[in-house]
C-alpha cells in the first residue's frame, strides 16, 4: 500500500509531466513556426535538412549493400527491390559498437565499419556475386550538399568520434572502405535513418510522407512536395516544450548541455535515466527504499529503456519484473507499494514521451496537409516504439485528444528495418534517375 505522504508526491509528479492537449497545442504551434523559420535558413532549434532523397515510385530494381550506423548497433546488410511495390528481401548482419570505438578517433571507427562490411561479404566477389552499390545511413544531424555527400554538423547520442565533424562521412567511409581493399564500392546514397524508414515503406504504400524514429535517438522527415526532397527535420533539438525540473537535472549533468532537448524527454538513451532521477529524489527525500542503502542507482545512465519497458508490463508481470530490476540494484526486498510507485514513474515517463511525438508528427502532417483532407501513413521504426508495451497506444491516444474524429486519417504503423531496408531503396532511386 502507497502511504498518503508518497501519493501526494506522485501526483505532483504526474502534475509536472502532464502534457495536456491544450500543451500539444501550443507544441504543435511553436513546432510549426520552429519548421518555417528552418526551412527559410533563420534561426531555429529545427535544422530542416534537405536529404537530395525523393519518395520511391515503387518500380525501383535491383541489389545493393547497405550500412546501417547511429543507434546502439551497427547494422551491415544487402538488400534486394524486385519492383512493383513488392516485399523488399533483405539479409543483415548486427554488431554492438564499443564505447571506446565511439569515442575514439575517425580513421579506427570508419576502419571497424568496413571490417564489418567485409566480414559479412565473406569470399564473394564484388560486382559478381554481391551488389558494387551502397546506401549508407548515418543517423546524426549531416548538412548535405548531394545524395552521396554530407557533412557531420554534430554528434548526438553519446557518440564524441573525433575528427568527424565538419567533414564528409561519405569520404570518409569511401576511404575506410579502399583501405580494407574494397574499392570497388561506392557509396551511392547517404541518408538519415528517418528517411531510410520514409523511403522504405513509402515504396510499396504512397500515402507515406513522414518517417519517424523513436529509438536510442528520435527524429522525423517528411517529403516536402514543394521543394521535391525529403526533408530531415531533426526533431530531437526542438526546444520549447514544457520542462520539468529532472529534465533540467538531466541535461546539465549530458555531454551536450542545451542540445537535444527534446530527444532527452523521448529517445530510449534518455527514458531511463529520467525515472532514476525521480526515484533518487524520493529517495532522498525518504518516499522510497528507507530500508536500502543502495549505491547501485547513484550512478548515471544504469537504469535502462528496456528496464522501463519491462517494468510497464500490465499487471503481475510488470510488477514481478519491478522486483527483478530493483533486485539488480540492491533493493531486495522492496514492498509493492515500492514497486507500484516506481512502476508509475515509469508510466508518466514514457506516456509524456508518447506524448510529446504524437504533437510533432501532428505538427509535421499539419505543414503538408493543413486540414486533413486525406489520410496519411507514418512509418515509425526504432526500439523504444517498437518494444514498449504502452508507447504507441499512448501515442495514438495523444494523437486522438488533439485531432479528434480527424485522428482516422493518421495511420501509426512500425516499419521494422526501416533504416536499413531504406538504405537500399534511397540508392535504387539514385541508379534510377542517373539512368
Ligand atoms: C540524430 C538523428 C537521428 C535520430 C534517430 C538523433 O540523435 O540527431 O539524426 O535520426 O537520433 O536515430
Amino acid at each position: 500500500m502507497m502511504r498518503d505522504s508518497a501519493r501526494k508526491v506522485l501526483e505532483g509528479i504526474r502534475e509536472e509531466f502532464k502534457l495536456s492537449a491544450a500543451d500539444m497545442n501550443k507544441m504543435i504551434r511553436d513546432f510549426r513556426r520552429e519548421m518555417d523559420r528552418g526551412l527559410r535558413g533563420r534561426k531555429s532549434s529545427l535544422k530542416m535538412l534537405p536529404s537530395y532523397v525523393t519518395k520511391p515510385t515503387g518500380n525501383e530494381k535491383g541489389a545493393f549493400l547497405a550500412i546501417d550506423l547511429g543507434g546502439t548497433n551497427l547494422r551491415v546488410a544487402e538488400v534486394e527491390l524486385k519492383g512493383a511495390g513488392k516485399e523488399i528481401a533483405y539479409r543483415s548482419k548486427s554488431f554492438i559498437l564499443k564505447d571506446k570505438l565511439i569515442s575514439g578517433s575517425s580513421g579506427k571507427f570508419f576502419d571497424a565499419i568496413a571490417e564489418h562490411l567485409r566480414r559479412f561479404i565473406g569470399r564473394r566477389d564484388i560486382g559478381a556475386g554481391i551488389p558494387m552499390k551502397l546506401g549508407f545511413t548515418f543517423s546524426f544531424p549531416v548538412r548535405q550538399d548531394s545524395l552521396r555527400s554530407g557533412r557531420l554538423i554534430c554528434w548526438t547520442k553519446g557518440f564524441s568520434v573525433k575528427g568527424v565533424k565538419g567533414k564528409d562521412v561519405v569520404k570518409l567511409l569511401e576511404e575506410a572502405l579502399k583501405r580494407k581493399g574494397l574499392g570497388g564500392i561506392r557509396v551511392s546514397a547517404l541518408m538519415n535513418d528517418t528517411v531510410g524508414t520514409l523511403a522504405a515503406r513509402s515504396y510499396s504504400d504512397s500515402s507515406c510522407e513522414v518517417g519517424v524514429v523513436i529509438g536510442t535517438g528520435t527524429n522525423a522527415c517528411y517529403y516536402d512536395k514543394r521543394l521535391g526532397t525529403i526533408i530531415n527535420i531533426e526533431w530531437g533539438n526542438f526546444n520549447r516544450m514544457k520542462r520539468a525540473l529532472y529534465d533540467r537535472l538531466l541535461d546539465e549533468n549530458s555531454g551536450n548541455p542545451g542540445e537535444q532537448l527534446l530527444e532527452k524527454s523521448v529517445s530510449g538513451m534518455y527514458l531511463g535515466e529520467i525515472v532514476r532521477l525521480i526515484i533518487c529524489d524520493l529517495a532522498s527525500r525518504g518516499y522510497l527504499f528507507r530500508r536500502f542503502s543502495s549505491t547501485a542507482l547513484i550512478k548515471k545512465n544504469v537504469l535502462k529503456a528496456e528496464d522501463i519497458s519491462r517494468m510497464e508490463e500490465p499487471g503481475e508481470k510488470g510488477l514481478a519484473n519491478a522486483d527483478k530490476v530493483l533486485r539488480r540494484y540492491g533493493m531486495m526486498n522492496s514492498t509493492i507499494g515500492e514497486r507500484s510507485l516506481v512502476r508509475q514513474l515509469c508510466r508518466i515517463v514514457s506516456r509524456r514521451a508518447a506524448r510529446i511525438s504524437s504533437a510533432g508528427i501532428i505538427a509535421v502532417l499539419k505543414k503538408i496537409d493543413p486540414v486533413f483532407s486525406r489520410s496519411h501513413t507514418v512509418a515509425i521504426d526504432g526500439s523504444v516504439f517498437e518494444k514498449h508495451p504502452n508507447f504507441a497506444k499512448e501515442m495514438r491516444s495523444g494523437i486522438k485528444d488533439v485531432l479528434g474524429v480527424r485522428s482516422e486519417k493518421v495511420k501509426i504503423v512500425l516499419s521494422k528495418n526501416g533504416s536499413a531496408l531504406g538504405a537500399g531503396v534511397a540508392a535504387a532511386i539514385s541508379q534510377s534517375h542517373s539512368l
